[in-house]
């Protein structure tokens, strides 16, 4: 082994668990509150604290996306302190940067509220990532009126997102939130 090859084992964080909570079942035939109130504990589950933030969140789109097949992506947007941009998702490829009041996800940032798009044709300034998309449903992630993303659902039915997932996705936001320190993530 060459000497740039070698790994000095006392600086290396060894990874002490080796749990299999990596994994997310939801039984498909519930319904979509039932879904969520599985998903909930095998979320707080999946989430570490010790994990890089990334592999967080990266597995926290995964949860959402294997859970519902009403989603077709699921993913984060990042505020990098002047406008979102794409964080870990699941779904098609999507653009990279939004500005703040600008689509779903950027009037999301701006009101500092979650926005329920039923039909997406029917939002004005809807950035249309993938043609296909009809709803959406987009949820800020905050901390003391600081604004560090948005998660955003997108579906190809109209009418897939309501009040119940607007609770549940608020509720799995305060865990992400109470697991990851956003203030750390470096954009
Ligand atoms: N539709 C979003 C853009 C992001 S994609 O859906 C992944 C919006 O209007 O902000």
């Amino acid at each position: 082994m060459s000497s740039m090859m070698k790994i000095n084992r006392s600086k290396v964080k060894q990874v002490k668990r080796n749990k299999l909570s990596e994994t997310v079942l939801i039984n498909k035939d519930l319904s979509d509150k039932e879904k969520y109130i599985a998903l909930i504990p095998q979320v707080e589950n999946l989430l570490n604290e010790e994990d890089n933030y990334f592999s967080n969140l990266a597995n926290f789109t995964a949860a959402i996306k294997q859970s519902f097949d009403k989603v077709s992506w699921a993913g984060f947007y990042l505020f990098d302190g002047n406008k979102l941009v794409l964080g870990p998702f699941q779904g098609k490829v999507a653009c990279t940067n939004i500005n703040i009041g600008n689509g779903v996800c950027g009037a999301s940032a701006e009101r500092k509220e979650t926005i329920i798009v039923k039909d997406v044709n029917e939002f004005p300034g809807h950035i249309a990532c993938d043609s296909e998309s009809r709803s959406e449903i987009v949820v800020p992630i905050m901390n003391d009126e600081n604004l560090f993303g948005v998660l955003d659902l997108d579906s190809t039915s109209y009418n897939s997102f309501n009040e119940t997932d607007k609770f549940y996705l608020e509720k799995l936001i305060d865990i992400l939130n109470s697991k990851i320190n956003f203030k750390k993530i470096i954009l």
